[in-house]
C-alpha cells in the first residue's frame, strides 16, 4: 500500500503535514490565486496551495509584494477556496496588517478567515512579531511562519540575496525557528538561505519545514507557480526548476489565433450555427 499522501483523498490538515513530518514523508507546497489553477493544482495531489503575496508581482505586476492589500488577499484566497478540495489552503498576511498592533493583526486574520474560508495564515518574521503571532494562534486560527529571506522586508534587506550566510543572523534564524514552533506554529516556510542551515533547522523542530531555495533537507518545497510553470520567463534563479514552458505555449496557441482570426479560418463552418 502507498504512504503518499497523492494517492489519499481525505482533507490535508495541520495535523496531518505534522505527522508526515514525523513520517519523513515530503511536503508538496505550491502558490495559487484563482479558482482555475487552483483546482487543477489540487487535482494533481498538491499537500498546501498557498495564496501567497507574491500575487502582488505575478498577478498585478508590481516590483514587491508591498502593494498588495488584505481585500486584494481575501478576493484571490476566496477564489482559490472554491477550487481546492484536498490540499491545506494558506493565505498570506500582506504588508501592515500584522506587523504594528497584535488586535489588528487579529482582526485581520480573522477577516481572511471568515471571508475567505482559507484554513490557515502566513506571517513573516520571528520574535518581532511575537504578540501576533500568539493574539492569532489564541484565536484557533492555525499560522504558518516564514523566515530567512522575507520578501516583505526588502527595503530593509535591499537585495534578494541568499540570507543568514553570517552566523549572527544563522543563529537568529535558528532561535526564531524555535521560538515559531514553541508558540504553535504548525510550520514554517525558510526562503532562500544555505542548504545546511535550513536541514539543521529541520532536524532541530518538529513541526514542517518547508524549503524554497534552502535545500533538500527541508521537510517540503514551495515554489511560485508563475515561476515553474514558465509563465514568469523574467525570474532565474538558480534555485528555480521550471517544469513547463507556458511562456512559449501560451505564445504560440495565441499567435496561431490571431492568424486563424485575420485569415478568415476562423470560426470554420463546424465552429458556427
Ligand atoms: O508569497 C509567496 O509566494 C511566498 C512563497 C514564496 C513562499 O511567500
Amino acid at each position: 500500500m502507498s504512504t503518499n499522501t497523492v494517492d489519499d483523498k481525505r482533507k490535508v490538515t495541520t495535523a496531518r503535514l505534522i505527522e508526515m513530518k514525523r513520517r519523513g514523508e515530503k511536503i508538496a507546497c505550491l502558490t495559487a490565486y484563482d479558482y482555475s489553477m487552483a483546482k487543477l493544482i489540487d487535482q494533481a495531489g498538491m499537500d498546501l496551495i498557498l495564496v501567497g503575496d507574491s500575487a502582488s508581482n505575478v498577478m498585478a505586476g508590481n516590483m514587491t509584494t508591498l502593494p498588495i492589500t488584505l481585500d486584494q488577499m481575501i478576493y484571490h484566497a476566496k477564489s482559490v477556496v472554491k477550487g481546492v478540495n484536498r490540499a491545506l489552503v494558506v493565505c498570506d498576511m500582506p504588508f501592515g496588517t500584522y506587523q504594528g498592533n497584535s488586535k489588528e493583526a487579529l482582526s485581520n486574520a480573522i477577516r481572511i478567515m471568515k471571508e475567505s474560508h482559507a484554513e490557515a495564515v502566513k506571517l513573516e518574521g520571528g520574535a518581532e512579531i511575537r504578540e501576533s503571532i500568539e493574539r492569532i494562534l489564541c484565536a484557533g486560527i492555525p499560522v504558518m511562519g516564514h523566515l530567512g529571506l522575507t520578501p516583505q522586508s526588502i527595503n530593509k534587506f535591499g537585495t534578494y540575496a541568499v540570507r543568514a550566510k553570517e552566523e549572527a543572523e544563522a543563529e537568529k534564524l535558528v532561535a526564531d525557528a524555535h521560538l515559531l514552533e514553541e508558540l504553535g506554529c504548525f510550520a514554517m516556510v525558510i526562503e532562500k538561505v544555505p542548504a545546511t542551515l535550513a536541514a539543521r533547522v529541520a532536524k532541530e523542530v518538529s513541526i514542517p519545514i518547508i524549503g524554497i531555495g534552502a535545500g533538500n533537507g527541508c521537510d517540503g518545497q514551495i515554489l511560485v507557480m508563475h515561476d515553474m510553470l514558465g509563465i514568469n520567463q523574467g525570474f532565474s534563479p538558480k534555485f528555480l526548476r521550471r517544469y513547463a514552458d507556458l511562456d512559449n505555449i501560451i505564445n504560440g496557441a495565441v499567435s496561431q489565433y490571431i492568424d486563424d482570426v485575420k485569415n478568415v479560418d476562423f470560426p470554420n463552418e463546424k465552429e458556427q450555427y
